[in-house]
């Protein structure tokens, strides 16, 4: 069976859902969050050590203002209220992305990392303003400045995911097949799940499900 060390999710699927249920691209943000719970709760279940959110990506910044500074609000919601909570469960965060928000929200995703800085049980690598081709091109510039070698372990120090192993595992919602600038170097051998379920609509049994096939794919990494 293969151990299952580090997923990462592209929740994808929020607008249409609130539009279909709701009315509101917005609800379907909202309605999002649940299942962000319930995906905290199985991977702990499941002893997977990290999970890796896409939430927002760089080119998410063409989206229409009310909707980016909705998303943001409730980030910032959802952290304060959940924060502590998260922290004694012994869940670290961590941003990967560029923080460029607002003061206030800067602040808090600080404070929320440092807080929970030293936990062990799951780590929550946040996908925020994260892109990865800015994140190639970032780390292809500091190796030149820093004039180092030009290899596979050397970029790796320099990329937002320094430090966490490659994800074992990607699954993308809301029934669309691209990978839309995430993770593109780290997801070389991952396994692949896309999922026609619009992100809301994903649980924990769905979730368990991809878990278990998981488990029994060939990993061949290139051997036979
Ligand atoms: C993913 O859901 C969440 C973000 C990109 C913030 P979408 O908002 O892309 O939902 P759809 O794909 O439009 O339904
Ligand atoms: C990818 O979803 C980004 C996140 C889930 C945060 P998008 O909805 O932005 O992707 P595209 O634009 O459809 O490729
Ligand atoms: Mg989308």
């Amino acid at each position: 069976m293969n151990p299952l060390n580090h997923v990462a999710i592209i929740m994808d699927g929020n607008g249409r859902w609130g539009l279909k249920n709701k009315n509101s691209r917005n609800a379907g943000h909202k309605a999002g969050l649940h299942t962000v719970e319930k995906i905290i709760k199985v991977s702990i279940k499941n002893d997977i050590r990290f999970l890796t959110l896409y939430a927002f990506s760089t080119e998410n910044w063409k989206r229409p203002k009310k909707e980016i500074d909705y998303l943001f609000k409730l980030l910032e919601t959802f952290l304060t209220k959940r924060i502590d909570d998260l922290n004694k469960q012994n869940i670290k965060l961590k941003i990967i992305g560029i923080k460029n928000f607002s003061k206030k929200l800067n602040k808090l995703l600080n404070l929320s990392e440092k807080k929970t800085s030293e936990n062990t049980k799951l780590q929550i690598n946040l996908a925020l303003n994260y892109g990865s081709k800015f994140e190639l091109i970032n780390a292809i510039k500091k190796l030149n400045k820093k004039k180092e070698k030009i290899n596979e372990k050397n970029l790796n120090k320099f990329l937002q995911t320094k430090n966490i192993p490659d994800p074992d595992l990607l699954i993308r919602t809301g029934n669309t097949k691209r990978l839309s600038n995430f993770l593109l170097w780290q997801l070389a051998y991952s396994e692949i799940f896309f999922e026609r379920k619009l992100w809301p609509d994903f649980d924990g049994n769905d979730f368990e499900k991809i878990i278990k096939k998981f488990k029994f794919i060939k990993r061949n990494f290139g051997k036979i």
